[in-house]
């Protein structure tokens, strides 16, 4: 059995899976409504909350999956990327955890933890197979391949150059009033809206398979303006549908053309935004073989890191000990 620790940003996961990529339990404590009054996470808030819940979510984790820590044999935990005051939380907890039962350890790269979320369940993806990655750091879409294992296992087919998907949906949601996360809140508005009441543009930059985000924002800001508190307010819902459209169009755009450029015909989404219900609609549409994990495995949780740990060598004790993390993708 694996242990799974996550504490890269602002929830704080623990998760029990087992070498065949079975999930015995997947916990979350999210820190969302902490952070919503400041409009974001706030980096020290958040290691702090960490430090409080990390303990008792571990315990829940292990209880859920009617485990103790006897039972597992490998702990897995981000390493990077993510805010680096909340990754040495985990990072320090899943040291002192391995190293007092002398148990091997996996350093787990987030992203790849996005990409293989596919990979756990009744069934898993196989490779090789492309996966749209949109979370609120990053957009990507990845290529596994079948040979692939440890961090550098996929190949990153093109990327958003400015904003990620589930940043534009967090600051668009910010200029309609919505709170913080911005996603969800915006996918919930966004059901009551026509999305062909305003024309926001849709960029899909370069001959490649990139993505730009940061024009649509912009877009959004000046609407907004042009129309006036009272007008603005009075078709939020409006707004919301056709903002949300002009992300999930070359979402759903660049996903079909990796498919068709690569011929592989399987297509699995995985981060924040692939929890967003027009987005997995259209995935679904597609036309090839989809892999849409449940909103649990979308957003962060702690299944996933454990999960990519089934494809690669740990640290045995005590090469571990020094182990650091790291904010940035590259450690
Ligand atoms: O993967 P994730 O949980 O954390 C990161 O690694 O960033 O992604 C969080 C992002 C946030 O920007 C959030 O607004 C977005 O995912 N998100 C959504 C939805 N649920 C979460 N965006 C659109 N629709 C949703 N239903
Ligand atoms: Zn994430």
């Amino acid at each position: 059995m694996i242990l799974g620790i996550e504490t890269s940003c602002d929830d704080t996961c623990a998760a029990v899976v087992t070498e065949a990529g079975e999930i015995r339990s997947n916990v979350v404590a999210s820190q969302g409504l902490l952070h919503s009054r400041y409009g974001g996470v706030v980096p020290e808030i958040a290691s702090r909350r960490h430090l409080e819940l990390i303990d008792a979510v571990i315990e829940d984790a292990l209880e859920r999956a009617e485990a103790t820590l006897d039972d597992a044999d490998l702990i897995a935990v981000t390493t990077r990327p993510g805010l680096i005051g909340a990754l040495l939380v985990g990072v320090s907890t899943a040291k002192a955890l391995a190293a007092a039962r002398r148990l091997p350890l996996a350093p787990i790269d987030h992203l790849q933890g996005h990409v293989l979320a596919s990979t756990l369940g009744e069934h898993p993806i196989e490779p090789p197979f492309l996966c749209l990655v949109a979370s609120g750091g990053h957009t990507f879409i990845a290529r596994v391949d079948p040979s692939g294992s440890g961090p550098e296992a996929y190949e990153v087919l093109g990327q958003t150059l400015d904003d990620a998907a589930g940043e534009a949906f967090d600051k668009g949601a910010r200029l309609l009033g919505l709170g913080y996360p911005g996603g969800p809140e915006m996918d919930r508005l966004a059901k009551r809206g026509d999305p062909a009441a305003f024309d926001f543009p849709r960029s899909l930059p370069g001959d490649g398979l990139d993505f730009s985000f940061s024009g649509l924002k912009t877009a959004l800001l000046y609407r907004v303006r042009d129309l006036g508190d009272a007008e603005a307010e009075r078709r939020r819902a409006d707004l919301a549908a056709s903002y949300q459209r002009a992300i999930v169009d070359p979402l759903a755009t660049r996903a079909e053309q990796a498919l068709e450029r690569t011929g592989i015909d399987r297509l699995a989404i995985g981060g924040g935004v692939a929890a967003n219900s027009e987005l997995r609609a259209r995935v679904d549409a597609l036309g090839a073989k989809t892999w849409i994990p449940e909103m649990s495995l979308c957003t962060d949780n702690a299944a996933m890191i454990a999960g990519v740990a089934r494809f690669q060598p740990p640290l045995e004790y005590p090469d571990y000990l020094a182990l650091d993390a790291s904010a940035t993708v590259a450690a």
